[in-house]
């Protein structure tokens, strides 16, 4: 054999080893511009820049998705919205009318949608106008007021200054005097101190892009949480604080993992909660997160007044009834995602790539709407396969549902029939409390966003109760006619 073919081929391989390695060259400049940029500041944000057209300057990619959060989505059990409303619940289904009787959420209750409305939509719901009366409290989760908040504190007292960042010991206290003070105003004069509805300084520190959470009601009650018996595999640095000396409470700024944190500043708002005129905003995890756990800590709970904790009296019946509000934080603690450190933004803020940049997708939205980044990166099935899973556990949750909100609308019809027919009222009593238990437990699935998915057996064996405990108590009628 000539060695002739030999000595082209290796000038052939070589020449394009040369291409190869130019083209990567290329390749590999572009991309570290575009990682500079990540880091190219315009503006030097400080812990006043509320406004987040200013970091979007900075950050232009994340303002971006941020943005698109006023955009209009919806899926089959997700979001949903008009285009000058969201979703009339009430319209929807009219056994939540007889649910929430005597209640403003009988007036007016409406899907949720994206977090460009949080502070519009609570402006404009007839549960903030009269005959109603709410209080500044409404406004921790609804607007960005980590500044608003220390502004507020300062002026009535508390110590340092808003050069102070606000996880230190002063910021801390800043928080919390506002808080205060601002929760005890009248709805509409504390509206007025806020502009914008959650923003980049609320979960993030303007120096280090760090993620902080600054709610003070989420900031008290994850250390009640940490306090009580309740194991939380989801949050293991609770769980190494309980081994501790705990001369410090919990504090989830200074504890928790980037991980855990990923859940938590969602957790700030996306939870049960107490805001009435009764109390200070509450999160009620002192026995732990479970729907019996919070039951058992409203039962226990005594007002001001030594009345034991309810949200409204039923204006059919007289139940001392419960609202469930929202508890997606709580029910995600009882899923396998979160067993398996899955955070909120895994699924609802993934990563998404542009170029050599992964960054978080600030769309926060409805992962059936991005199935790709959300869920495919965990598990690699079709997308058509992995909504058809989520569809299966939706359907069958979205029907037990219904049939638990038919048993309990029976139960309620079962006593304003036995009163109307002159049973007396202390016969009534252990059905009324059967109510307060169905019902509760029929709204605490029903108000969680995920239509079961967040953790599909707890769902169900929640349901399961509150058909078993609302037959029960029109058995108890029955007995007493
Ligand atoms: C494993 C992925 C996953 C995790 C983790 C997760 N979610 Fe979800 N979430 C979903 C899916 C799927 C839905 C159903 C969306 C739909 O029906 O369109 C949903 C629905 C929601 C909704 C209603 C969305 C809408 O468009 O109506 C909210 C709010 C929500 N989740 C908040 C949270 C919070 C807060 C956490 C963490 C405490 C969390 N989720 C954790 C997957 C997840
Ligand atoms: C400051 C409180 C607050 C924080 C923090 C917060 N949310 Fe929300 N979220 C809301 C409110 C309020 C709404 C409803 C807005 C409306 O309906 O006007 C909402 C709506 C949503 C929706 C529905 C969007 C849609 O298009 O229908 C999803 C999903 C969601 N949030 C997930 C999350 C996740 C995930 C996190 C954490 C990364 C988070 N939220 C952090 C208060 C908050
Ligand atoms: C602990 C946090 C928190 C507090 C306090 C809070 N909200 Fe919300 N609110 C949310 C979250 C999260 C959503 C979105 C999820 C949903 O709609 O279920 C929401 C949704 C809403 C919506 C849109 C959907 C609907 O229910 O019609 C309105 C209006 C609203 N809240 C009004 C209020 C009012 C009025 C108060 C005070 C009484 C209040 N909120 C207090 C967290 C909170
Ligand atoms: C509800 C809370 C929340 C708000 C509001 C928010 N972010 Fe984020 N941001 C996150 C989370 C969660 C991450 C992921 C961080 C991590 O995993 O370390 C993130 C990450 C980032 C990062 C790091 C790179 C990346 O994309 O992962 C930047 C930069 C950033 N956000 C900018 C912004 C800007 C600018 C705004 C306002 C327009 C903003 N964020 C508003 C929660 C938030
Ligand atoms: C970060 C990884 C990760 C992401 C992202 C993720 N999952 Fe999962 N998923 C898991 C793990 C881990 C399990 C538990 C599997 C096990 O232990 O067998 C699981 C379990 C499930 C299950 C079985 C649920 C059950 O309760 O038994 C379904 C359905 C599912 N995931 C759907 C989704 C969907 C839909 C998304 C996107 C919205 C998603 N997952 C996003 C990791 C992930």
């Amino acid at each position: 054999m000539s060695k002739k073919p030999v000595s082209i081929l290796v000038v052939v391989v070589a020449a394009v080893a040369v291409v190869v390695v130019l083209w990567l060259r290329e390749n590999i400049a572009t991309r570290k511009d575009e990682a500079k940029q990540l880091v190219f500041r315009i503006v030097n944000l400080t812990e006043q820049t509320a406004n987040p057209a200013e970091w979007g300057k900075n950050f232009p990619r994340q303002y971006d998705g941020y943005r698109r959060a006023s955009e209009r989505t919806g899926t089959k059990y997700g979001g949903g919205g008009s285009e000058t409303l969201a979703t009339d619940k009430l319209a929807q289904d009219p056994r939540l009318k007889t649910i929430f009787a005597g209640y403003a959420f009988s007036v007016d209750y409406r899907a949720r949608r994206g977090h460009a409305y949080m502070l519009s939509d609570q402006r404009e719901t007839k549960r903030v106008q009269l005959p109603f009366h709410q209080t500044g409290a409404c406004l921790q989760c609804h607007a960005s007021n980590a500044t608003v908040y220390r502004k507020k504190g300062l002026e009535n007292g508390a110590p340092g200054t808003l050069e102070d960042p606000p996880v230190s010991v002063n910021g801390y206290a800043q928080l919390l005097k506002g808080f205060e003070k601002i929760g005890t105003m009248p709805y509409d004069e504390a509206t007025k101190l806020v502009e914008y509805p959650v923003a980049c300084v609320d979960c993030h520190d303007p120096q280090s892009m760090q993620l902080r959470v600054t709610r003070p009601a989420f900031l008290m009650g994850i250390r009640t949480l940490a306090s009580s018996n309740e194991p939380t595999p989801q949050l293991p640095s609770i769980e190494k604080w309980r081994t501790g000396d705990r001369a410090e409470p919990y504090d989830p700024n200074v504890l928790a993992s980037r991980q855990e944190m990923r859940s938590m500043l969602c957790g700030q708002c996306h939870v049960e909660y107490y805001c009435g005129p009764k109390a200070t905003l509450f999160y009620p995890w002192n026995n732990g997160m479970k729907v019996e756990e919070i039951e058992s800590y409203y039962n226990s709970y005594k007002f001001a007044d030594g009345q034991r904790f309810f949200d409204w009296k039923h204006a059919s019946g007289g139940a001392p009834a419960l609202k469930a509000q929202h508890p997606e934080f709580e029910m995600w603690s009882q899923g396998v995602h979160a067993r398996s450190g899955v955070a909120c933004a895994d699924c609802h803020m993934p990563y998404q790539r542009e170029g050599a940049i992964k960054i978080s997708d600030h769309w926060v939205r409805s992962p059936l709407l991005n199935v790709a980044n959300a869920c495919q990166v965990c598990h690699h099935f079709t997308e058509s396969e992995i909504k058809a899973r989520v569809d299966i556990i939706q359907e069958r949750n979205h029907n037990l549902l219904g049939r638990a909100e038919d048993a309990v609308v029976d139960l309620i019809n079962a006593i304003a029939g036995a009163q109307a027919a002159g049973v007396k009222d202390d016969q009534l009593q252990t059905a009324r409390e059967l109510q307060r238990s169905a019902q509760w437990r029929v709204d605490f699935v029903s108000s969680e966003n995920s239509m079961g998915f967040h953790a599909p057996q707890e769902a169900s064996r929640i349901l399961g109760e509150a058909i078993d405990m609302a037959r029960k108590g029109q058995l108890e009628v029955l007995l007493r006619k």
